[in-house]
This record gives structure tokens, C-alpha cells and sequence, in this order.
């Protein structure tokens, strides 16, 4: 629903733009209208597209569109789908043309990143793990596209297969790597996970944040469509892609260190980043006695202090944080208006520095400004 509803627009009736390194693609029309939807499109048709990413009239379809994924759904769920989608109300919207540059506009060109990138199968069960891991692993993989944004992709946009979940940059954030590298202090158990996904926070982590990771909590994994124990089963998972078990040796431990030095200052007595993080942050920010509140993400614990890059850390700053995102409800203020490039170098720097041992951030302000030039508005 997310990328085939333009904003305000009627459900499924297409349009919306997906930004591309290459260009705009936007959604098609999926309601049943006989003109510019899928009215005319039979089962057969429907299921060559989802899984072989070819259209009713026989062009390729832009990967934008993830069939890659849809590839490894049964014929029974594409079924389901499709009797779902048949029985809309018809919308007459005409989508507008892609912004693609020539040569990629050429459908036909589609056809060599099949051959590189593209195998047409169906999920087959791991015999060797559970009914509950198997069903974690076809909803993640032919359904919720988690690798879409998860795993890094290659100069043409073919996922990096040898590098799974990886980690990738999406619209100027961080999607971490939900491998054994994510960065997070903590390994992300069954148990965080079904947190983080089913609420969008995770008080041992942090919550979600970011533009594109809140649909796929709030829309594509929402109740009452997706069940708790489909939820779980992708949390369990995860958590085995991650080796959580094996890592969550001193969860405790760990926590009660992030706990105590939350509201640390810094040993310097005149440390002028740490009262401009006292006077501008600490108040939501600051944790103790037994744990780090969901309301309160714990940044000692979290990964926007532990990327590789600051990304995760400069967008929420300048952006603030929306009611639909993280905890529903709860707003964090943008500070772009009120914070200079420096100040949020500086904050950044001194949570680094005082909350992990990792090398420091590297040309902190200039990756604010270019940050903040990309801001929606000022
Ligand atoms: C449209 C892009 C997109 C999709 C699809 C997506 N994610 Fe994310 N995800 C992100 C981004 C960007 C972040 C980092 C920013 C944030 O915290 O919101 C993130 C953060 C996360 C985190 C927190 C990691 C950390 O260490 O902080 C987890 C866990 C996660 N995603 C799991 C998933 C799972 C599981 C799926 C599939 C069900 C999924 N994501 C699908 C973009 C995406
Ligand atoms: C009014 C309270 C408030 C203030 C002040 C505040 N924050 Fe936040 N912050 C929050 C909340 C609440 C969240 C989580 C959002 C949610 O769950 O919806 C958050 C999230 C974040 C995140 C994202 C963490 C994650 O979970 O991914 C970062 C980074 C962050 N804050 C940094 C800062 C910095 C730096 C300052 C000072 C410039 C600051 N915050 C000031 C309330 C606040």
C-alpha cells in the first residue's frame, strides 16, 4: 500500500513517486479500474508479474517494483493477493511516466539486469530449522522486502547478494546491518526485535526513527493484518541472523553501565559540550535506577552513536522526531532552526567520545550542512 498511495490519495490507486539513485518510478494503479488499473489482468498475468517481474502487455517491470522478492511467494499467497486487490473500489488514476534517464527508461534493457540479478523461485523451507523460523524467513524474504532497504546494492541497484542484510544508505539514513555487525551495544534478541517491530520502540535500543522505517512498522507490519505471532516469527528470525543468542551473554551488565553514565557529564570541569547537551538534550534523555525507559532511548545504547557514520545521529537531531514514528505520540523537537551545524557537530562528538570507545566521527560539520541541505524545508 505504501509505495502504490500517493499522499492523501485513494488506497492502491498509485502514484507515488519511489526515489531511485537512477530516477523517479512512481506506483502503479493496483485497483480493478478497466483503464488505468489492473481491471484487465487475469490470475496468469498477475502471477507472472509477481514473480517473474513481466507486465500484462509484456514489458519488464523496473525492479523498483520487488519481484526479486515476490519471486519466493507461493502461488497461494499471490492468489490471496490478487482477490484482495480485484475486489477494491475501481480508481481511474493515470500514473505519471518515470523520470528514469535514457538508456535505463528502456524497458527492454530490463532484460540484462534479470540475467545479472534475477532467479525466478519459490521459498524453499530450511528443513534443519523450525515451522516458526521458516515462516520469520519467507515473511521477511518474499514479502516484507526487509533486504530492500537492509542490504547494500550495487552500482546498477542489484542487491549485493553476497552481503545480505549488510547494511545499506537509504534517503540519507543508515539502515544498519541486522548481521552479526550491527553495531548495536546490544544484540538485537527475539525478543527486542518483536518489541522494536510490533510498538517501533525497543528500550534496550532505541526506536525507529527514520522516514522509511516507520511504514514498515506502522503499515506493513500493522495489526490486525499481521498477526503477533507472524511479528514474532520474524523477530525470531532475525535474531538468528544476528547470532543474538550467542552475543546476549551480559545483556545486564551492559545495560546498567549505559544506565550510569547517561546523565554523564564529563570528567572536565569546563566541558562546554557537555553543558550544551545538559541544557538542550539531557532532560528526555537522561535514564537510571533499573533500566532505560522506552520514552527515553537510551543513547549509550543505541546505534546512531555506533554507526560507522553519523548519519543516524544528525537526521533525528534536525529533524525531530514525528508522532507516528518510535513510541506513538511522542515527539522529539527538530533543532534545525535552533542548532548551528557546529552545535550539532559538537553533540554529536561529545556523545561519541562519552558514551562509546569507537574512533571519532570524521568532518562532523560538513556532514551536518550536507544534511541539512536536504531538509524538506528550513
Ligand atoms: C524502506 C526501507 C526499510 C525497510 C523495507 C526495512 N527497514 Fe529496517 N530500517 C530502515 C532504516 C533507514 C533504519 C534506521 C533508522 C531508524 O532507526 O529508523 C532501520 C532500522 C531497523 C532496525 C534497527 C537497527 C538498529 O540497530 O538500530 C531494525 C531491527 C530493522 N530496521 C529491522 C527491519 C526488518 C526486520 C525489516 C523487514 C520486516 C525492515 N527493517 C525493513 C529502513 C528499512
Ligand atoms: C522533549 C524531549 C526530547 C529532547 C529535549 C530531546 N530528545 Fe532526542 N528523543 C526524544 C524521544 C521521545 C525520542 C524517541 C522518539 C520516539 O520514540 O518517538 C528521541 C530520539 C532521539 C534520537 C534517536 C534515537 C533512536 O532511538 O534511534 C537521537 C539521536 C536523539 N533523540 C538525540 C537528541 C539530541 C542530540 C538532543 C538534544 C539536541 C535531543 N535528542 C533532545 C526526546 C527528546
Amino acid at each position: 500500500m505504501s509505495c502504490h498511495t500517493r499522499p492523501d490519495g485513494p488506497p492502491y490507486a498509485g502514484g507515488y513517486g519511489v526515489n531511485t539513485p537512477f530516477g523517479v518510478i512512481y506506483g502503479s494503479n493496483l485497483t480493478p479500474d478497466l483503464k488505468t488499473g489492473i481491471g484487465r489482468w487475469s490470475l496468469a498475468a498477475f502471477t507472472r508479474a509477481m514473480h517473474e517481474g513481466v507486465s500484462r502487455d509484456g514489458d519488464h517491470l523496473f525492479p523498483a517494483f520487488p519481484y526479486y522478492a515476490y519471486t519466493e511467494l507461493s502461488d497461494g499467497d499471490v492468489q490471496a493477493l490478487y482477490a484482495y486487490l480485484m475486489t477494491r473500489r475501481p480508481v481511474s488514476a493515470t500514473v505519471p511516466p518515470s523520470t528514469l534517464p535514457f538508456p535505463l527508461s528502456v524497458r527492454f534493457l530490463q532484460e540484462g539486469w534479470k540475467l545479472l540479478f534475477f532467479r525466478n523461485r519459490r521459498y524453499q523451507a530450511n528443513p534443519s530449522k523450525s515451522a516458526e523460523w521458516n515462516r520469520g524467513a519467507y515473511l521477511s524474504e518474499a514479502l516484507s522486502d526487509c533486504g530492500g532497504c537492509h542490504t547494500p546494492r550495487n552500482l546498477l541497484g542489484g542487491e549485493k547478494m553476497r552481503h545480505v542484510y549488510a547494511g545499506a544508505v537509504v534517503d540519507g539514513w543508515i539502515a544498519p546491518a541486522l548481521t552479526d555487525a550491527n553495531p548495536s551495544p546490544l544484540p538485537w534478541t527475539a525478543d527486542a526485535l518483536f518489541r522494536y517491530l510490533r510498538t517501533g520502540v525497543s528500550p534496550l535500543h532505541g526506536a525507529a526513527t527514520a522516514a522509511t522505517m516507520t511504514p514498515v512498522i506502522r503499515d506493513g507490519l500493522a495489526l490486525p493484518v499481521v498477526s503477533d505471532s507472524d511479528v514474532r516469527a520474524i523477530a525470531l528470525y532475525f535474531s538468528d541472523v544476528d547470532h543474538a543468542r550467542e552475543r546476549a551473554t551480559d545483556l545486564g551488565a551492559m545495560m546498567r553501565k549505559a544506565v550510569a553514565i547517561s546523565s554523564h557529564r564529563s570528567e572536565e570541569k569546563y566541558d562546554s559540550d557537555a553543558y550544551l547537551y545538559h541544557a538542550a538534550c539531557l532532560s528526555c534523555h537522561a535514564n537510571a535506577a533499573s533500566g532505560p525507559l522506552p520514552a527515553r532511548p537510551e543513547l549509550a545504547l543505541n546505534s546512531a552513536l555506533t554507526l560507522a557514520e553519523p548519519a543516524n545521529f544528525i537526521e533525528p537531531v534536525l529533524r525531530g522526531i514525528g508522532s507516528r514514528d518510535g513510541a506513538p505520540g511522542l515527539v522529539m523537537p527538530a533543532y534545525a532552526a535552533a542548532l548551528s551545524d557546529a552545535e550539532v557537530a559538537r553533540l554529536a562528538a561529545y556523545l561519541r567520545r562519552t558514551r562509546t570507545t569507537l574512533p571519532p566521527w570524521k568532518d562532523l560539520e560538513k556532514k551536518v550542512s550536507a544534511a541539512r541541505r536536504d531538509l524538506p524545508y528550513e
